[in-house]
């Protein structure tokens, strides 16, 4: 029979990877605790229009990324492609803004998008993502980018970068687009055809196009961050100055326009050259109208999420090289010791020490070849001659050495010794 494969672009995380997984998101729990962000679970799939009315109709994700179907109803659901929809839309329908504010939360699991596959970019990815809510203020944006190059520096991720731009208020961008579509509309044949589809839909997006040509016609292209109002203006100089003060580096980035169309103000991303032509290990921004956009109170907020794919491929083979031990293996042989190793196990696992056991052996011999190969740190010998003697035989599997201890008392006994070492 054929054999049914997985799907393209969606990978099985394999035992051998799990411990580089947790290790990272045990690190991510960890920071985001320490900055003060509680812990939301949202769902994986939501209602299409809540994607479409937040990231932009516009935008790459939507035109063509979005694992869309429709629920026997005929309702349009969506796999979720991000994390900052969903809980926005979780904190106005549970009326968050009625408890005191700013409430910070974060959130890890899987995203979906109808990418092409290769390194580093796939159809179902993990994120680790943050988003505070109720601070307009340049210090609540130091505080996110802070805690996102904390985490990665804790991890040890290699010739990261961080690059900063500010894509203003609404108004701003309003005032900028027709001065950047009349530059743009003077090279238009030099641009992709994509870029040209861009400039009546989303001019901004030109300026973040990765083809050669276009990064050349646009080279000297008005920039944003010249037609700041003062307001934005001065929030972007605090937030540079804050990040100096914290000795986070940065980049200026005039290009960095981002895909999603939710951003104002500060927009970020952190890059590295590790990563090929996938090089953005995370990213985010302000998005104060976002709220708003989606039925809620006027509430200003500021997150960002980071690719954990990415991640792991960039975390030093030294971080992660814990491997899933187990302590104990437990080898019970003949009539007597099967009869008393299987209640050991048991015993030996109800109490908290990691143990295992080959069923399948029947002989010493079987069971030293298995407990070699189990990358176990001891075996409990458990034969016959040892049950008649009320014993076991604990054997160091790497230095060999043995000795022999009482079968009544052993799991409490063995217990103590961990906790005394
Ligand atoms: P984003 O830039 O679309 O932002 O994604 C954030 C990160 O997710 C990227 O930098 C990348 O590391 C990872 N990522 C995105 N697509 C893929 C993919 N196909 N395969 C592997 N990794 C991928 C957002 O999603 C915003 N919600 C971030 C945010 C939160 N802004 C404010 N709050």
């Amino acid at each position: 029979m054929d054999m049914i494969k997985g799907i393209k672009g969606v990978k099985d995380i394999l035992p051998e990877e799990t411990p580089r997984w947790r290790l990272i998101e045990d690190a991510a729990r960890r920071w985001s605790l320490c900055y003060g962000y509680q812990e939301i679970r949202i769902p994986i799939f939501e209602l299409t229009a809540l994607f479409a009315r937040s990231i932009g109709a516009a935008t790459d994700i939507v035109e063509k990324e979005m694992y869309t179907f429709p629920d026997r109803d005929g309702t349009s659901l969506t796999l979720r492609p991000e994390g900052t929809a969903g809980t926005v839309r979780a904190f106005i329908e549970h009326n968050r803004a009625a408890n005191p504010l700013p409430q910070k939360y974060f959130y890890i699991g899987p995203m979906f998008r109808h990418e092409r596959p290769q390194a580093g970019r796939l159809r179902q990815f993990h994120q680790f993502g943050v988003e505070s809510f109720g601070t307009s203020d340049p210090r609540a944006d130091v505080e996110v980018i802070a805690l996102l190059w904390r985490l990665l520096s804790d991890l040890a991720l290699p010739d990261l970068t961080l690059e900063m731009n500010s894509l203003g208020s609404s108004g701003d961008r309003a005032a900028y687009t027709p001065i950047l579509l009349s530059f743009l509309s003077q090279r238009e044949s030099q641009l992709c055809a994509n870029c040209r589809r861009r400039m009546n839909t989303n001019p901004l997006r030109v300026l973040d196009c990765k083809v050669p040509e276009c990064r050349a016609a646009t080279e000297e292209a008005p920039q944003l961050t010249d037609h700041l109002s003062p307001e934005a203006r001065t929030h972007f100089d605090l937030v540079l100055a804050g990040l100096t003060a914290v000795g986070v580096p940065y980049r200026l980035n005039p290009r960095l326009v981002r895909g999603l169309d939710y951003y104002c103000l500060t927009s970020f991303e952190i890059t590295s050259t590790h990563l090929g032509a996938q090089n953005a290990v995370g990213a985010g921004g302000r998005y104060d109208g976002l709220v708003e956009t989606l039925g809620g109170p006027s509430v200003p907020a500021v997150g960002f999420a980071v690719g954990l794919e990415r991640v792991s491929l960039m975390l030093p083979e030294s971080s992660s090289s814990v491997l899933n031990e187990c302590l104990y293996y437990v080898a019970a042989f003949g009539e007597n010791g099967t009869r008393l190793g299987l209640v050991l196990l048991d015993e030996f696992r109800r109490i908290g020490l990691s143990s295992l056991c080959d069923y399948r052996a029947t002989t010493l011999k079987a069971h030293l070849r298995q407990a070699d190969r189990s990358q176990c740190r001891y075996a409990i010998l458990l034969g016959d001659d040892e049950a008649a003697r009320g014993s076991v035989i604990l054997r160091n599997l790497e230095s060999k050495a043995q000795e022999e201890l009482p079968l009544a008392g052993l799991s409490s006994l063995l217990k103590s010794r961990r906790s005394s070492q």
